[in-house]
C-alpha cells in the first residue's frame, strides 16, 4: 500500500488530508515514533553554561531514557545512560552538580571516571577483574552546537552539524555565543506532540489566535519555507512597519525551536512523554542580562511565552477531540497549510515501514 492509496493525498481532487487522528493517542504509534524518531534524530538536552567545568552534569530524559551529560578533564561533553553496570541502579539522583573525580554509583559504590569507564567494583570479591571499557557505561551521543548541547540515544547517524544542515550557515551571522541563560518556562501539557508541531506550522490560525503577533509582524506576509530533505522549517515576516526583522526563525524535525535575534533567543523543545503528552520546554538567552535589563527581558520572554498559551489552550481541545472518537481527519489549506502537509509526510517517512502497516491497520 503506499500513502497515497491511504487517502493521505487524494490524487483526482489535489485535496491533502490530516493524518488520521488515532495517531496523535496510539500507543503503538507512540512506540514506533520513539524508536524511529527520536531515539534517532539529535536532541537539544541543555546549554553549555549550565556544565562549563570538568565534572559538571546535567540528568534527563531523551525519548523515554534516563540519561546525564558530563564534561569530561579534557573539557568534551560526553553523554550516558544514567544506569551503573552493575544492578542498574541510577548513579546520579541529582538534576544538576558536578560529581567529584568519579561517579560513584549510590547503591554498591562502583565507580566510573568522567568519560564513563569503569574504574573501580569496590571489594567485590574473588579474583574477577574488569574490563574498564567493557563495564563502562552506556554511551549515548553527545554533541555541542554553539552553546547548546545535543544527544542522540541511537549509536550511529549524522554528526550534528550534518543534521542541522543549512541551519548552521543560516544561523552562522547570529551571535549565540556571547548570549547568556536568562529564564526557563517547562510545561507538561496533555497535546500529542505532532499537534504541537502542526500548530506551530501554520499561520491560518494567527489572526484569530495572536492578536499581539499580527500586531507586531505583517502576517498576511507571513511564510514557512518547506525544506523537506534537511526536516526543517524556515519560518519568516517582515515587521509590521514593513521593514526587516532582524530574526531567524526555524523549527527543526521533530521538535526544535530555535527562534535567533541579534539580542537574544528563544529556544525550545518538545519532548513526547507519553501517547497525547509533551514537556514544553523553553529557554531565553539575552547578550545582556545584567540586573537594569532584568525587567524587560522578562516581558520579551513573557511576551513570547504568552503565544505559546494561547497556542496550547486551543490546541488542548483540538487533542482532546483527537482522542473523543467523532473526528477522523480533515482537509489541509493548499494556501497556509503546506507546513502541516510537510511536517506529516516526514513522520510518515522517518516512520518508514511502519507507517503504512499502522494505516494498514486503521
Ligand atoms: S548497582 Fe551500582 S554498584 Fe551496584
Ligand atoms: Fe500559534
Amino acid at each position: 500500500m503506499t500513502i497515497n492509496e491511504t487517502g493521505v493525498q487524494f490524487a483526482r481532487s489535489g485535496q491533502t488530508w490530516t493524518l488520521p487522528a488515532s495517531w496523535y493517542h496510539s500507543d503503538e504509534i507512540f512506540a514506533e515514533e520513539r524508536v524511529r524518531i527520536f531515539e534517532k534524530n539529535w536532541m537539544l538536552f541543555t546549554w553549555s553554561q549550565r556544565m562549563q567545568k570538568p565534572g559538571d552534569y546535567v540528568r534527563g530524559t531523551v525519548a523515554g531514557h534516563a540519561i546525564f551529560a558530563i564534561r569530561g578533564d579534557d573539557g568534551v561533553v560526553r553523554a550516558f545512560h544514567n544506569v551503573c553496570r552493575h544492578r542498574g541502579a541510577e548513579l546520579l539522583g541529582k538534576d544538576e552538580g558536578r560529581c567529584g573525580r568519579h561517579v560513584v554509583c549510590p547503591y554498591h559504590a562502583w565507580s566510573f571516571n568522567r568519560a564513563g569507564q569503569l574504574e573501580r567494583a569496590r571489594d567485590f570479591g574473588g579474583d574477577i577483574a574488569f574490563d574498564r571499557e567493557e563495564w563502562g557505561l552506556y554511551p549515548v551521543a553527545a554533541e555541542e552546537w554553539r552553546g547548546l548541547i545535543f544527544v542522540r540515544i541511537a549509536a550511529e547517524g549524522p554528526t550534528l552539524k550534518e543534521w542541522l544542515g543549512p541551519i548552521d550557515t543560516m544561523a552562522a551571522d547570529y551571535p549565540l555565543e556571547q548570549q547568556n541563560y536568562f529564564m526557563s518556562k517547562e510545561r507538561e501539557v496533555a497535546v500529542d506532540w505532532k499537534t504541537y508541531g502542526e500548530n506551530y506550522l501554520e499561520c491560518y490560525h494567527c489572526r484569530t489566535m495572536h492578536p499581539g503577533l499580527c500586531d507586531s509582524l505583517d502576517i498576511d506576509k507571513y511564510v514557512i519555507d518547506v525544506h523537506f530533505e534537511d526536516r526543517f522549517f524556515h519560518l519568516h515576516a517582515p515587521a509590521r512597519d514593513g521593514g526587516f526583522t532582524r530574526g531567524l526563525y526555524f523549527y527543526r524535525f521533530p521538535g526544535l525551536m530555535l527562534n535567533l535575534y541579534d539580542w537574544g533567543s528563544s529556544i525550545a523543545t518538545v519532548e513526547p512523554i507519553a501517547p497525547g503528552r509533551i514537556r514544553h520546554v523553553n529557554w531565553y538567552f539575552f547578550t545582556d542580562v545584567s540586573p537594569e535589563k532584568a525587567e524587560e527581558n522578562r516581558k520579551a520572554a513573557e511576551w513570547s511565552a504568552e503565544i505559546v498559551s494561547e497556542d496550547i489552550d486551543i490546541i488542548l481541545g483540538v487533542q482532546r477531540n483527537l482522542e473523543g472518537g467523532i473526528y477522523q481527519r480533515g482537509p489541509l489549506s493548499p494556501k497556509y497549510e503546506h507546513g502541516v502537509l510537510g511536517f506529516q509526510n516526514m513522520v510518515r517517512t522517518e516512520l518508514g515501514e511502519g507507517a503504512p502497516r499502522l494505516m494498514a491497520a486503521e
